[in-house]
């Protein structure tokens, strides 16, 4: 019999988590909360909120302790799909505002359009938000094979309008068909909903699925109906006694069994031992300002818009089969939104060598080791904050230093915000043990431990944020100048060490410098009043018309046809 040292050195020659020699090329669920926070989880420490379904899912996987995103959503929604820091693609400046004419440029190919190469089938169930003027720049042009949700920043939960400014309109679609008729309904469930029905389909069919459940929560709805949630789930709640904070709870709850479910649907048909599953936020929570929400990312400092911590330290874990096997929950090595493109399309199986120009690298086998040892792992000691050339922001992380110039808003988000410590919920391992997810973790893997308590507790205690740096000699206030941290020793941002520690200031400096160099222009631009609903049966659509064509075969808008004839009539000119 030679199978089998054959089978052992097949084993052996293939990673934990890739597909590559496996016959079984993993479904990838990725669930992307919208402006959670640091501190709305219980696997960071938080004592008011109920996260059971999420944080099972977390300690029985990999939490990423040090993940980052971008400060904002439209960036850090096409650093996601593009691999690519947003200074590559123009999308580095302010969210898209709804009539924008502006998108996500066709020349980047997207972590969908990557796995659809690998045969995969591509979903998007939920918010798009990178552009959509011309149906050229919609999900389903731009890799998906489905979209069931919207495109905008956010909607009502309940009667799924934007209101912009001073205009209004509908925003749900499946695909080009308005979902006009789903109002009344709350999106986080109706999102939840598509996704079981994906994930039902799946199990009927021969390819893996990509699906990214891209949810509403836990956005603020529109301004007056800040929060919304479904009347009866508020009651849960009543032990928080700042009401905003309560009603998000409710929010978060939602979010947490909507996770619950999907788990479920997956063990239900199957597919849990064959799935990687993602659980992060697209930044941090927005406790006051624009758009609050009453998230929290305590104690980290500042809010969404900001690079300050609490603005781009974002909640992720990562979750299969095989990571559940092992004793370690916590990797603790610098991680980047654009690391889950090169990421995910290796685990899927795709030659890394197919990728070019990515700023992410694969941290596959930093997930797939078994913890001990991480610093081996340690790809990154670099991470491009952003730079936002139009408003003069800027930040870089490296190795433990973080250097910040500007400030946005004169400095109104940059403090230290939502701390509901005396907001006491009582964390429980009966809470835990009587999540969705861990019965079926616990039914699919019988010799599996799912929530042993020294390991939740140590878990736990490891990824809870101390502030406890005294003798803070000089404060950071970026109204006044550039900042810079040492956030080993400072992961609250106390203290601004840019006059003490000028030569790694400096360092600091010219490596942003590099990077300014070499950015795309950011592509905002002004409003088209041609996108008011109101022009187009009251609702957001893509208000210039177009079609859904793949990225290379879309016909030229006017203006390029007209440019690269003049450059084709140059070209003639110089050869004669
Ligand atoms: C909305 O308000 C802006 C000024 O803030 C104005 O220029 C624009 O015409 C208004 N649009 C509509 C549809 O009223
Ligand atoms: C709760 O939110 C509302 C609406 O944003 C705001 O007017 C109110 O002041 C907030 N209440 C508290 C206690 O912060
Ligand atoms: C971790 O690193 C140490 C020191 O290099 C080594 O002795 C140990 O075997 C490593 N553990 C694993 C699981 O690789
Ligand atoms: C900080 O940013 C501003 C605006 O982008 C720039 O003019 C200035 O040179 C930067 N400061 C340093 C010290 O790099
Ligand atoms: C900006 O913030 C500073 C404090 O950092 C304050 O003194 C100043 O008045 C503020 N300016 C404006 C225009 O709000
Ligand atoms: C406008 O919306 C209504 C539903 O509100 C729909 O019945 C109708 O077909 C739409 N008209 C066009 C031109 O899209």
């Amino acid at each position: 019999m030679s199978s089998g040292p054959l089978l052992v050195v097949l084993v052996l020659a293939c990673s934990l988590l890739s597909a590559r020699c496996a016959p079984n090329r993993p479904h990838i669920v990725f669930i992307l909360a919208d402006d959670l926070g640091w501190n709305d989880v219980g696997f960071t420490g938080n004592s008011d909120l109920q996260t059971p379904n999420i944080d099972t899912l977390a300690y029985s996987g990999r939490i990423l302790s040090h993940y980052y995103a971008q400060p904002t959503c439209t960036p850090s929604r096409a650093a996601l799909l593009t691999g690519k820091y947003p200074i590559r693609t123009g999308m580095q400046g302010y969210p898209l505002s709804p009539s924008e004419p502006r998108a996500l440029p066709l020349d980047h190919k997207t972590l969908p359009e990557y796995l659809k190469d690998l045969g995969y089938q591509t979903h998007l169930v939920g918010k798009w938000h990178l552009g959509y003027y011309d149906w050229k720049f919609t999900p389903l042009a731009r890799g998906f094979d489905t979209h069931f949700g919207y495109m905008n920043g956010f909607v009502g939960y309940y009667d799924h309008y934007m209101n912009a400014k001073n205009m209004s309109g509908h925003d749900f679609w499946r695909g080009t068909q308005q979902q006009k008729h789903l109002k009344g309904r709350y999106m986080t469930d109706l999102l939840t909903e598509e996704t079981e029905r994906l994930i039902e389909a799946a199990a009927e069919n021969e390819n893996p699925i990509f699906l990214l459940l891209s949810h509403l929560a836990v956005h603020s709805g529109n301004p007056g109906k800040d929060h919304e949630y479904p009347e009866d789930d508020i009651k849960r709640f009543s032990y928080i006694k700042d009401e905003n904070r309560s009603k998000y709870a409710a929010m978060v709850w939602n979010l947490d069994k909507s996770v619950g479910r999907v788990v479920k649907a997956l063990a239900k048909n199957d597919l849990l031992d064959n799935t990687l599953i993602v659980v992060t936020s697209d930044n941090g929570a927005q406790t006051r300002g624009l758009y609050a929400n009453d998230g929290s990312n305590y104690p980290l400092r500042g809010l969404k818009f900001t690079m300050f911590e609490g603005g781009i330290r974002t909640v992720a874990a990562v979750w299969n089969a095989q990571i559940h096997g092992q004793e370690y929950a916590s990797l603790t090595s610098l991680f980047h939104v654009t690391d889950w493109l090169p990421t995910l399309y290796e685990a899927a199986g795709g030659d890394l060598t197919d990728l070019s120009g990515m700023d992410g690298k694969s941290q596959l086998t930093s997930i797939a080791n078994d913890g001990e040892n991480d610093s081996q792992y340690n790809l990154r000691s670099e991470i491009l904050l952003n730079v936002d050339e139009r408003l003069g922001l800027s930040g870089i992380r490296y190795k433990n230093w973080k250097y910040l110039n500007g400030s946005y808003l004169n400095g109104s988000y940059e403090d230290h915000f939502g701390d509901y410590r005396n907001e006491l919920y009582t964390y429980s391992m009966a809470d835990l043990a009587k999540s969705e997810v861990a019965k079926d973790l616990k039914t699919k893997f019988p010799s599996l431990p799912v929530n042993n308590k020294a390991h939740v507790s140590e878990i736990r205690r490891e990824n809870t944020i101390q502030c406890d740096k005294k003798d803070v000699r000089s404060k950071c206030n970026l109204v006044e100048g550039p900042c810079l941290f040492n956030l080993h020793l400072d992961p609250c941002e106390q203290e601004n060490l840019y006059s003490e520690e000028q030569d790694i200031a400096i360092i600091l400096q010219a490596k942003l410098d590099t990077y300014r160099s070499q950015i795309t222009p950011q592509l905002n631009t002004v409003d088209d009043p041609a996108g008011n609903p109101k022009l187009h049966n009251d609702s957001w659509m893509p208000w210039r018309g177009g079609s859904i064509c793949r990225r290379d075969q879309c016909p030229r808008s006017a203006a390029t046809t007209f440019f690269s004839s003049k450059l084709c009539f140059a070209g003639v000119i110089g050869i004669f």
